[in-house]
């Protein structure tokens, strides 16, 4: 039985904010809390329902706030506790909630967790995190690669072991199989529940339980060893027991490497685990091997991918929706047309992924339909994995032009540049200098801009949200995958009861055919929303245009 009042993350439309490219109020060049708090009514206009606040905690920065120092402080960069508590109030005041980054695979290597686990053998935190002895020819435990380039294992000279670290070397792997650090965790996750918080997104989270055997990984991937682990299920139980089940919140949980079958198991009810996950397969049809091979998108894949998603969870789990978020590309740029077609394939992309089963997530910017930046220096990007990479490939043989192509393509920091507010210098963002550069694009696309044109983005993401209020098939209908084979119309139908929904959205420049069987049943349908405003022949879709007809 679905019990709606519980489960009102099921109608909720979630706005991811990345704090440090948000809203910067004190010219420091770097978003921060009063600069979000100013732009709630944006939000609030936008029509969304919760806030997924990235990392805010006292950090170094090495992976912007990703590497936490002090789970219960926030950052000075950004603010202070009081500005936070400010925040929850307002977005309270507002109808709408706030969901916070849970960052629990790691911790930054200053925690004082790490600090006291690094002083010796003995230490009582030593357990706190993952420490082994080297091979006997004294290399690391294991052939493991970090997600950011180098060894996942770094030695500590002064106690002679290698501790692990999935991701950058300040940030150190937490042991999760020790109880005490399980709990210390909880207490922490109860700490901002008690404040009020309305749940979490949580990071790589099905990386917290390690085969303890610590196998060697094919060509030093150790990623079947860590991703979804043995204990995963059981860590999450004991999560949800102990704190989650105890307030009415909503949580997502980031996992890369996680199949349908793995989030059914993760997101149905009955396990008492989470609310729904982050899928990375959709994410990953348009490269080979790592992300910086880069290989065109192939639409079949990405339509046959979807269809497994939205079937297997339907009725038992539940999906999460999203093109983007702070580690992708800009959708428009990446599946889109960001040039002659932006704004019409900006909106198709939007009605193909909101007309679907689960919860939408939208990244700042992309209702404005905010596009890659292309920097010419490498100079001017910050991402870590992003320098590190290049480094790597460098030495591999890859020549200058081809990592800079793989970086305008695929690089993190397409994503992270400031928010593009209005025309005004570095985009409205700052009166100082942005940490990392504005978007060059920021005169033509910019929210003031978008807000003045009713027929902008922005309005157009606000028309889906509030589709999805108005209309029970959006959140409950089953899917069914239509025109299957068809290499440039993404096609489906949702049914609920006696109610239809016909999804067409065309990916490509080129004017597409619809299936004649499926002319039939739409001629007789009526438009709920287009991206295309001159009412036409139903047999042809116009380029990247992006149609749902009711039935
Ligand atoms: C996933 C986060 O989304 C990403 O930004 C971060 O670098 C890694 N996890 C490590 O925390």
């Amino acid at each position: 039985m679905t019990n709606r009042t519980h489960e009102w993350w099921k109608k909720s439309v979630v706005y991811q904010i990345y704090p440090k490219s948000f809203n910067d109020t004190n010219g420091d060049g770097i978003g921060d809390i009063p600069g979000i708090i100013e732009k709630l009514d944006y939000l609030k206009e936008l029509g969304i329902d919760v806030i997924w606040l990235s990392p805010v905690y006292d950090s170094p920065q090495e992976d912007n706030g990703y590497d936490i120092r002090n789970y219960r402080q926030v950052d000075d960069l950004f603010g202070s506790m009081k500005d936070l508590e400010q925040l929850l109030d307002e977005v309270h005041q507002r109808g709408m909630k706030l969901v916070m980054d849970l960052v629990v695979n790691h911790t930054s290597d200053e925690h004082p967790w790490f600090v006291e686990s690094s002083k010796s053998k003995e230490n009582p935190y030593r357990d706190y995190y993952i420490w082994k002895d080297g091979k006997e020819n004294g290399e690391p435990p294991t052939n493991w690669n970090s997600v950011f380039g180098g060894p996942a294992w770094q030695f500590d000279e002064q106690t002679g072991q290698y501790y692990l670290h999935i991701f950058a070397r300040k940030q150190p792997d937490l042991n999760w199989e020790n109880p005490k650090l399980r709990e210390e965790v909880y207490d922490m996750m109860k700490f901002w529940l008690d404040k009020g918080m309305d749940g979490f997104r949580m990071d790589v989270i099905n990386f917290i339980s390690k085969d303890p055997s610590y196998p060697e990984g094919l060509e030093g991937d150790g990623s079947p060893y860590f991703m979804n682990g043995p204990r995963i299920h059981e860590f999450l139980q004991e999560m949800n027991k102990e704190v989650l089940s105890h307030y009415d919140v909503m949580t997502v949980g980031e996992m890369p490497g996680a199949s349908p079958e793995d989030a059914r198991q993760y997101t149905d009810p009955e396990n008492e685990e989470l609310n729904m996950i982050f899928t990375f397969e959709h994410m990953d049809l348009d490269s080979e091997g790592d992300k910086w091979n880069l290989k065109p998108l192939n639409l079949i894949e990405l339509k046959e991918n979807f269809e497994k998603w939205q079937t297997k969870l339907h009725g038992t789990g539940w999906n999460s929706l999203y093109w983007n978020n702070h580690d992708q590309p800009r959708i428009v740029s990446r599946f889109g047309d960001d040039k002659t077609y932006r704004e019409k394939s900006a909106k198709m992309l939007a009605i193909c992924l909101h007309m679907m089963q689960g919860t939408p997530y939208i990244y700042q910017g992309e209702e404005l339909g905010m596009t890659n930046a292309r920097f010419e220096n490498l100079e001017d990007y910050r991402d870590i994995e992003l320098l590190n990479m290049y480094e790597e490939k460098k030495a591999e043989g890859w020549s200058h032009e081809e990592l800079m192509e793989a970086i305008y393509v695929k690089g993190r920091d397409n994503a992270r540049t400031p928010m593009q507010w209005n025309r005004q210098e570095h985009a409205g963002f700052t009166s100082g200098t942005p940490w990392l550069q504005v978007n060059p694009a920021y005169p033509e696309i910019n929210a003031e801009a978008a807000l003045q044109d009713k027929h902008s983005i922005f309005y157009f993401y606000q028309k889906l949200i509030q589709l999805r209020k108005e209309k029970d098939i959006i959140t409950d209908g089953n899917f069914e995958l239509l025109m299957r084979e068809d290499p440039v119309v993404f096609a489906y139908k949702r049914t609920n009861g006696n109610e239809t929904l016909v999804v067409l959205c065309n990916f490509s420049d080129q004017k597409a055919g619809v299936a004649e069987e499926l002319i039939q049943t739409i001629q007789a349908g009526s438009v709920v929303v287009s991206n295309d405003q001159e009412q036409k022949n139903r047999g042809v879709l116009e380029p990247y245009e992006g149609v749902v007809y009711s039935i």
